[in-house]
């Protein structure tokens, strides 16, 4: 069995902002922590190609919708790797092969009698292309989101008949764990307890879409075609396009990690399209909360963007990944503040983790020939050092389960104070001068240094790198959750054994394994 967990699919009308770099990072970490656990994933991204939006932000560009998302997709690939994001699939939607996915799947839909056609009038705001309920203003609207003006529409539509879903939508949303956070799920239940209508699934006028078979003049709303999206992604590239295949390639998705502001799509209106098509639906959806910067919501408006491409360039994907994991609980809102940010790298991981480690076999270079020390005593698992690691293990697998990053982190940063504690304590360099004490010193920087090991180990699935750097000074490899990666065979678990580091393996010449962040001009 696969588990299959998707990003949003996100718009190709601008560059990735770190709004979409939050969500994506998080589900590398999910999907790096499952691939290590042994199980197979399908981890999905890619780009939503189709409507207003993206067709008008390339006439503005002067460029055709396909030149414009051809580069923006283009865009958001090369920036996912050098953020080492270990996606599966990157889907487009202006894909051929999407196209008959779609065709294929309305089929079913209008089949199955969830077609009609329909007046559709109100007022639509292109940013979210979305129509919007009740603007608050009568005359001259705006979206609450994008504080733009919104459109007056009035068009005949066809529809897709949501309003005979109400039952089980309301079923499903009941399900516990179907809409997380927990919280999440009154504004959802809200929503559908006022009665679910109908809702317009093509656009007239609108070239830049997929025609609907049979209804000329009409292509797709993009948000009908989008959310297939995740479907075609399933496929493999070279196998015939059947919308069943699906069901042998990882659907239903188990996860659909989304912002909060697009959870009425994929909790109500995805899984009645599912059910109309007859289609098993999607187990859980998780909506997280919105970014802002020092207390302010970012906007090209207020120039306060955190562009990801700079932010990576100036601080490497360790430090950001770390702190929008462990800093913001996820599922709320959080801010981003620049001081703590640094603050929160050089203290948990240049200190407490990356200093622990660099003094520890620093002083087992020195004492104990270049190598880890004779384990003896420092090998016991009942070291106190074991027992905090196992715990951290323990703490660290259920949090990532439960996409509680922040209790992961917190985890893992305790062990590190755990030993920080035991070594200050211990005093090695202080026994070190008193004659007979050297079995007893190699023993501590041998427990020291195995809880070193089990630092990287447990960050493995939150920051690769770091973890891949700590090891290597470890004189161990690290362990590779990318797609490709050969850890799908238990060694990660394998390696949550107390004892694993060897005494005798040669320990390189220390290197710090977190660089400082030192940010003096606002990023
Ligand atoms: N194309 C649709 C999704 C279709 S899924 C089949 C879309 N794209 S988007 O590019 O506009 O947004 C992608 C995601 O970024 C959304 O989940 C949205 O919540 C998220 N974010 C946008 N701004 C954000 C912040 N400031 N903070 C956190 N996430 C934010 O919607």
């Amino acid at each position: 069995m696969s588990y299959t967990l998707t990003t949003p699919l996100y718009y190709a009308n601008d560059r990735a902002h770190l709004g979409s770099t939050y969500t994506t990072l998080a589900c590398d970490a999910i999907a790096r922590h499952r691939r290590l656990r042994g199980e197979r994933v399908t981890f999905i991204t890619g780009c939503d190609e189709h409507g207003q939006k993206i067709q008008r932000t390339a006439e503005a560009a002067g460029l055709s919708p396909q030149a414009h998302c051809d580069s923006v997709s283009e865009g958001y690939r090369d920036l996912w790797s050098r953020w080492r994001i270990s996606h599966d699939r990157f889907i487009r939607t202006s894909d051929p092969r999407h196209r008959q996915l779609v065709e294929q799947f309305f089929a079913r839909v209008e089949a199955s009698g969830d077609v009609r056609e329909g007046r559709q009038q109100g007022w639509y705001c292109v940013a979210c292309e979305e129509f919007k309920d009740d603007p608050h203003e009568a005359e001259d609207p705006e979206c609450p989101i994008h504080r733009r003006p919104l459109e007056w529409r009035d068009e005949v539509n066809l529809f897709f008949r949501l309003s005979r879903y109400q039952p089980q939508i309301e079923e499903l949303i009941r399900r516990p764990g179907f809409i997380a956070p927990a919280s999440r799920r009154r504004e959802v239940e809200n929503f559908v307890a006022g009665g679910l209508r109908d809702f317009s699934i093509s656009r007239v006028d609108l070239p830049w879409g997929i025609p609907v078979p049979g209804h000329t003049g009409h292509t797709f709303y993009v948000w009908f075609d989008a959310l297939l999206g995740y479907l075609t992604a399933l496929l493999e590239p070279d196998e015939p396009v059947l919308l069943d295949t699906i069901l042998q390639r990882g659907w239903p998705a188990q996860l659909h990690v989304i912002g909060k502001d697009i959870l009425r799509f994929h909790a109500v209106y995805w899984p009645a399209m599912l059910l109309s098509a007859g289609l098993p639906l999607p187990e859980r959806v998780f909506g997280h909360g919105f970014l802002t910067r020092e207390g302010q919501k970012m906007g090209k408006s207020l120039g306060n963007v955190l562009d990801p491409e700079v932010l990576l360039e100036r601080c490497g994907h360790d430090a950001v990944r770390w702190y929008l994991l462990r800093d913001i609980p996820f599922g709320d809102d959080g801010d981003f503040q620049q001081q703590r940010f640094s603050d929160l790298v050089n203290s948990d991981l240049a200190n407490t983790i990356g200093n622990l480690l660099n003094r520890t076999s620093a002083m087992a270079r020195k004492w104990f020939a270049a190598a880890v020390p004779p384990a003896a005593a420092g090998a016991d698992a009942r070291h106190p050092l074991a027992l905090a690691a196992g715990q951290a293990a323990e703490t660290v697998n259920g949090a990532l389960e439960a996409l509680d990053f922040r209790a992961a982190a917190e985890a893992i940063l305790e062990l590190a104070s755990t030993a920080n504690g035991y070594l200050n304590e211990q005093a090695p360099w202080k026994a070190m001068k008193q004659p007979g004490q050297d079995a007893a010193v190699a023993a501590d920087l041998y427990a020291v240094l195995e809880a070193s090991r089990w630092l990287a180990v447990l960050l493995a699935p939150l920051l690769p790198d770091l973890s891949g750097r700590m090891l290597a000074q470890l004189g161990l490899d690290g362990f590779d959750s990318s797609p490709a990666g050969g850890d799908q065979d238990g060694a990660w678990l394998a390696a949550q054994h107390w004892g694993g580091l060897v005494s005798g393996t040669s320990l390189p010449e220390p290197q710090p394994v977190m660089q400082r962040l030192e940010l003096d001009a606002p990023l």
